[in-house]
């Protein structure tokens, strides 16, 4: 009995050494930790990243004017969104202004520098409204891919802060947008209208072109392949590779790391060419939910399962124990 007791208390300890201390040490080298955000867009891990690549520059001496610029720049747009954003937007008047979005973002839109324009029906619920500001504002800054573009008013959606010009404008589209376009959103919607754009669902029969129509002849399914293909060259070619398809990126990305990476790319992959999203808290949890549903479907029955083994495996543990008992009974 002290014997087993030893052996169980060994075991016991090296498992939970292993757990608690070489995993995690393990990944903190191999990854490097990446703090959310809470979804709340001002700027703070922009900034930091402009100023630790100024501190490189200054370093190394080089571009260090460039990376001068870019940190002030910075600087300057999130401190004039975070104002923005404290004024009292008029959702009556914003409406005019939303006109304008509506020229480019309408249902049936064509691709447009790159990408399809997606639906702004749930943009209220969707995405921050800090985010809504800096987007309108400049969306290249906004997004975090500033790096990508000479002048960022190249951006697609660069024209705008041309037709929305003053600061009480911004705020009122804004407000229009949280007071019209918000409400409940299905899963499915978040993901359309936040990735669908650039990224496929091979699992749930999506492609950028949306989803995938039923059809009778073969003739006409070749004809909406081309479609797709043409499609997905516009957006490689404006983002310099074909997004990922995300069927089950759920199962190959952690949690944590899905979260962090939609807030701001750039904390995972520096340099990337996706944009940040601008999700709010809840549009970012629909998205999730969404990946779930279609990339780990038994997810909900394997967690309601997990108790039963556990307490299979406890019984089981009971009874073997019960059973060694009784065989070397009188053999000591
Ligand atoms: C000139 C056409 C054009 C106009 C006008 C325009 N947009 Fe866009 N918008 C785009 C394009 C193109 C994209 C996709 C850009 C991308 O994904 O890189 C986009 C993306 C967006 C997104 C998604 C951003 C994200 O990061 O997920 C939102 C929200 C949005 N626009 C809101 C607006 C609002 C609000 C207005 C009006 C104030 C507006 N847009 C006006 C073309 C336009
Ligand atoms: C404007 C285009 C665009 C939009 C919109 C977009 N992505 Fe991406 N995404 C990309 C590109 C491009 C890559 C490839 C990045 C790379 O390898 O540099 C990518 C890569 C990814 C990856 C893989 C990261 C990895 O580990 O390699 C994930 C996960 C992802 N996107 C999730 C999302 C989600 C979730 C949304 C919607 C909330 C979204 N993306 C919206 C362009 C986009």
């Amino acid at each position: 009995m002290n014997k087993e007791l030893k052996i169980f208390g060994v075991v016991t300890f090296f498992t939970l050494f292993l757990y608690w201390g070489v995993e995690p040490f393990a990944h903190s080298q191999m990854h490097k930790h990446v703090e959310s955000h809470g979804f709340t867009y001002d700027g703070t891990a922009d900034i930091k990243e402009a100023e630790a690549k100024l501190a490189a520059a200054k370093e190394s001496g080089n571009k260090v004017e460039k990376a001068e610029a870019t940190a002030k720049a910075k600087k300057e747009f999130w401190a004039n969104v975070v104002k923005i954003s404290k004024l009292k937007g008029d959702p009556v008047a914003g409406e005019a202004g939303f006109a304008m979005c509506a020229g480019c973002h309408m249902d049936g839109a064509m691709n447009m520098g790159g990408v399809i324009p997606p639906s702004l029906n749930h943009a209220g619920s969707l995405y921050d409204k800090n985010y809504l500001i800096a987007l309108i504002k400049n969306p290249a800054m906004a997004g975090n891919v500033d790096h990508k573009y000479k002048d960022t008013s190249m951006h697609p959606m660069g024209s705008v802060s041309s037709m929305i010009t003053t600061d009480q404008d911004v705020a009122n589209v804004v407000a229009y947008l949280k007071a019209n376009k918000a409400g409940e959103l299905t899963t499915k919607e978040a993901f359309t209208e936040a990735c669908e754009r650039c990224h496929a669902m091979r699992y749930a029969k999506t492609t950028q072109l949306g989803d995938t129509p039923k059809f009778k002849y073969k003739k006409d399914e070749l004809k909406h392949q081309v479609k797709i293909l043409e499609e997905q060259d516009l957006v490689k070619a404006y983002m310099g590779k074909l997004p990922p398809d995300l069927s089950i990126i759920i199962r190959a990305r952690s949690e944590h790391f899905l979260e962090t990476f939609v807030e701001n790319p750039q904390s995972q992959l520096a340099g990337t060419s996706m944009p940040r999203v601008g999700l709010s808290h809840e549009g970012y949890e629909k998205v999730k939910e969404y990946l779930t549903e279609i990339g780990d479907p038994s997810k909900p029955a394997r967690e309601a399962i997990g108790p039963w083994v556990i307490l299979f495996f406890i019984i089981f543990t009971g009874l073997a124990f019960l059973w060694k008992k009784e065989k070397w009974n009188g053999h000591h």
